[in-house]
């Protein structure tokens, strides 16, 4: 029997992790696509951690996922790098999604950085292209604050005015320009997938504003708000969204556009965290 998620389990996880692992001071969570190596001056990769010991919901394998936190350490304090994330798509509640920012929000964490891939909704916007995320729109139909999640993590009710903090959205389009990014600011709208979407879709989210599509990354923002973490996501447009091309979009597609931007945003993140975490 796979056991609930709730939040004296996700409190016990943080406890045994603290216990475990000597974190210290937490400073943030860097969630980057599966694969990505960083280097930060001043920073050391120290522990490799399967995020399956850490929590005791079920985890499940995607192709070209992997569910792994590595802690950077600098002196006393950490950052937690987590290479892969957990998905609504893959058959995770939005308490899970959302887990490893509870914990990191547990331990102190005062940033949440975050990077996806995304269609582009813009059919002058070339495959590559970086957009910083300055809103959200919500079309994947649940929210990681339901239920008991409003008792004790936050305010049940927060506010989502502002949920991008504007100074790390500048910080970010320096460093994405610094690293050869054609960067932008722009609205990323939030799909459950798996499958991608039609055209129709498509010409809604073009029509409500939307500048890219994705399926991840929003449930985490909503709990880091809730939490009070200042949040900042890179969106990587890897591919022209359904029906603006002629041609079938393929997840391998997707995947190709995020190992040709792998340098790129190796070199952009270093730069972010070093400005970040002073
Ligand atoms: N749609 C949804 N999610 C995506 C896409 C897309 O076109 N590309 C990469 N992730």
């Amino acid at each position: 029997m796979t056991k609930r998620t709730t939040p004296e389990s996700i409190r016990a996880a943080a406890d045994a992790f603290r216990g475990r692992y000597q974190p210290g001071r937490v400073r943030g969570l860097l969630v980057a696509g599966s694969g990505l190596s960083l280097e930060v001056p001043g920073w050391e990769a120290d522990e490799v951690i399967e995020l399956a010991e850490v929590f005791d919901f079920q985890t499940h394998e995607l192709m070209g996922h992997s569910q792994t936190v590595t802690l950077w350490r600098r002196g006393g304090e950490t950052l937690m790098v987590m290479n892969g994330r957990f998905h609504l798509y893959q058959g995770y509640r939005p308490e899970e999604v959302v887990a490893p920012v509870r914990l990191a929000g547990l331990l102190g964490a005062e940033v949440f950085i975050a990077t996806n891939a995304s269609g582009a909704l813009d059919p002058e916007m070339a495959p590559g292209s970086l957009v910083v995320v300055s809103d959200h729109i919500n079309l994947q139909g649940s929210n990681p604050l339901v239920g008991d999640w409003g008792r004790d993590f936050g305010p049940p009710f927060p506010d989502m005015s502002v949920a991008y903090d504007p100074e790390l959205r500048r910080l970010a389009l320096e460093a994405a320009a610094d690293a050869g990014f054609d960067a932008r600011e722009g609205v990323y709208c939030a799909m459950l997938g798996p499958s991608f979407e039609t055209p129709a879709e498509i010409r809604m989210l073009i029509s409500v504003g939307g500048t890219v599509v994705g399926m991840s990354t929003v449930p985490e923002v909503i709990a880091a708000r809730q939490m009070g973490i200042r949040v900042c996501v890179l969106s990587l447009a890897a591919n022209p969204a359904a029906g603006l091309v002629d041609r079938e979009l393929t997840h391998a597609e997707v995947m190709d556009e995020g190992r040709k931007a792998a340098d790129r945003f190796r070199v952009m993140l270093g730069n972010l965290v070093s400005k970040v975490f002073i």
